[in-house]
Formats: structure tokens, C-alpha cells, sequence
């Protein structure tokens, strides 16, 4: 009879888990989260969710959605706080510009773009996925 350790269980645990996130040819799946309506973010709207303990600001532009991580790369400013004029964020701290489509930088003081996330809908429902 075989002896399972605590540590090897564990270790066990772990692989099936990265197991069931991964496709049948290694690739990961996205596991995207129910965050908002469709319903409730109306276009031109912003809203702060928060997605697998990451603050994400969710975007409708002209009746599409985008997602980005709501943290200003020049010094962590909340993005979802800015101001939204199309498809680009002004950040509340020191005014830098984001394109909230592709998280590209557009003015200074920020030279890194933001983190952007996978977006689907389903009926109302607005779904994000926060792995890359
Ligand atoms: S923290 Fe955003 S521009 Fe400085």
C-alpha cells in the first residue's frame, strides 16, 4: 500500500487544477467572470469591478466594452476615476492618456501602457478575463 503524504496530495491538488484551466492541447483557457450589465453601462459609461481580486475599469465605447487594468502606470492613479472623452482615460492624479481599447499610452508622464483584458458578452451579462 502507498503512502501519501500531505505535501504530495497537495502537489496533486495543484496539477489537476492547472489541469482543468488548460485545453486539450496545453494552451490555458480564459476563465472570464460575470462583472456587470450591459443594461447598466450605458455608452460613454465607466465602472470600477473588480475581477479575481484585480480592480479592473470596464468601458463602453459607442456600444463596445473594454477592460483594463485600473491602475495608472506612472504612479498606480485610479483610472476609473479619470475622465473618459471617447476612447481615451485622462488619469485623475497628473492627467496622463490612455486608450482604453489597447491600453496604449498616449501622453506623459506615463510611458508604459495599461494592462488591457478580454471582454465578452452573453445576453446582458459582461463577462472579463483577467488571464494573459
Ligand atoms: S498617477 Fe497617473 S498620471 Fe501620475
Amino acid at each position: 500500500m502507498w503512502a501519501v503524504s500531505s505535501e504530495s496530495a497537495k502537489s496533486g491538488r495543484l496539477w489537476a487544477q492547472g489541469l482543468a484551466r488548460r485545453g486539450r492541447r496545453g494552451k490555458r483557457v480564459s476563465e472570464f467572470f460575470k462583472v456587470a450589465k450591459v443594461s447598466e453601462l450605458p455608452p460613454g459609461g465607466k465602472q470600477l469591478v473588480e475581477v479575481d481580486d484585480i480592480l479592473v475599469a470596464l468601458f463602453n465605447v459607442n456600444g463596445e466594452f473594454f477592460a483594463i487594468e485600473d491602475v495608472c502606470t506612472h504612479d498606480g492613479g485610479p483610472l476609473a476615476e479619470g475622465e473618459l472623452e471617447g476612447d481615451e482615460i485622462e488619469c485623475p492624479r497628473h492627467g496622463a492618456r490612455f486608450n482604453v481599447c489597447t491600453g496604449a499610452v498616449l501622453c506623459m508622464p506615463a510611458i508604459e501602457p495599461v494592462e488591457c483584458y478580454e471582454v465578452k458578452i452573453e445576453e446582458d451579462d459582461i463577462l472579463v478575463s483577467v488571464d494573459y
